[in-house]
């Protein structure tokens, strides 16, 4: 077994819902939760229980063949509005991941197509479950894949990765993208250390993080995200390794809030800093950075934690979900189909067919 060897996304066995590994319980409780419609996914996706981009776009793939599932027998008009009117609903559950978008769209497709055919409501509905289904297998390939153009990146010296929220196992269907390269160095025998920053305000470094590499047998050292300069300057880290919830064209990076101080850090300390991500993580459509939508968190996450208020009631908060990283402090980018490096944009462009070549299925010439 390589990683965690925890499902963050599955089908029930009735086939009749989608059972997710509520991360909100975590790591007291590892209990998975039954999702029966797209509601519930939304509330999920919405409550961080299932998070990360790419098990975000899995999950609101998922949502939507089971909401159409459920209404094979509304007249037609109804049913093919409802296939609109619910991928709107889950595209809209949280808005920085654009995995989400490319997983919807790839359903719609399929609806209008299979649609246009004149196949009925139930052929509709069962082939949309297929795309998901797929879309599930795939994002669990495409995490080994990540793994394997990674693992000879990672430090061999003994030096920690330091890694920022969680884009392990829990983010994904499969293995992870930041953390795939070190479960594939893991299963080689390869022992690299983690430092693994908490991630205030949701502590999805401390929560999800450390649990997902302790069950994998990872030597991991947790640390505030205020001790990551001192870490690095203590001569500790060999490499940053995180995710991302959406590149830009020209490679800006928007992943969890703090990143973009670790790559500043980084680059101060002369320090290389990756970023892993899945071919649906990529957004031709969106130039640089500034034309992505970035999440606004309640200032209540701020003002509070460990179960007590940590600040007076009224004081203003910023609280951001996300930042992101100017692409000249990217070092590289390692993604399911080879590892990028500057510039990002034609590599990008070729990866996302924005340049006209054809993505699906092709193998872009990527620098590696
Ligand atoms: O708010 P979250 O927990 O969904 O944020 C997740 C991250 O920022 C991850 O680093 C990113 O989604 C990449 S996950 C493979």
């Amino acid at each position: 077994m390589i990683g965690p060897g925890v499902d963050t996304i599955r089908w029930a066995a009735d086939g009749r819902a989608i059972e997710i590994l509520d991360q909100t319980l975590l790591p007291r409780e590892a209990r998975h939760i039954r999702l029966e419609d797209a509601a519930a996914v939304i509330e999920a996706v919405r409550a961080l229980r299932v998070r990360g981009a790419p098990a975000i776009g899995v999950a609101v793939a998922m949502g939507l063949a089971l909401e159409l599932a459920r209404h094979t027998g509304e007249p037609r008009a109804a049913f093919l509005r409802r296939v609109e009117e619910t991928y709107a609903l889950l595209l809209g559950a949280r808005p920085t991941a654009v995995n989400a978008r490319w997983a919807l769209d790839r359903l719609r497709g399929v609806a209008t197509a299979v649609a246009a055919d004149g196949a009925d409501n139930g052929v509709i509905a069962c082939k949309l479950y297929g795309e998901a289904t797929s879309i599930l297998e795939e994002d669990r390939a495409m995490c080994l894949r990540i793994g394997e153009h990674g693992a000879p990146l990672l430090p061999d010296d003994g030096l920690a990765v330091l890694t920022h929220c969680n884009a392990g196992a829990l983010a994904t269907a499969g293995i992870g993208t930041a953390l795939a390269p070190l479960y594939v160095a893991h299963a080689a025998g390869r022992a690299v250390p983690v430092i693994a920053c908490e991630t205030r305000p949701l502590l999805q470094g401390s929560r999800i993080t450390v649990w997902e590499l302790a069950r994998a047998g990872i030597d991991a050292t947790l640390i505030t995200d205020s001790t990551a300069a001192a870490a690095m300057a203590a001569g500790r880290v060999g490499a940053v390794l995180v995710g991302a919830d959406r590149i830009a064209a020209n490679g800006d990076v928007a992943n969890k809030v703090g990143t973009y101080a670790l790559a500043v850090l980084a680059r101060y300390h002369d320090i290389p800093f990756y970023v892993a991500a899945p071919a649906s993580t990529f957004d031709a459509a969106a130039a640089s950075g500034a034309a992505i939508p970035i999440e606004a968190r309640d200032g209540g996450e701020v003002r509070g934690g460990f179960g007590r208020a940590t600040a007076p009631p009224d004081v203003a908060v910023f609280a951001p979900a996300f930042d992101v990283t100017p692409a000249a402090l990217v070092t590289a980018m390692i993604t399911d189909r080879g590892v990028l490096r500057p510039p990002f944009a034609p590599g990008i462009a070729a990866f996302t067919g924005a340049d006209g070549v054809a993505s699906a299925g092709g193998d872009p010439a990527l620098n590696t």
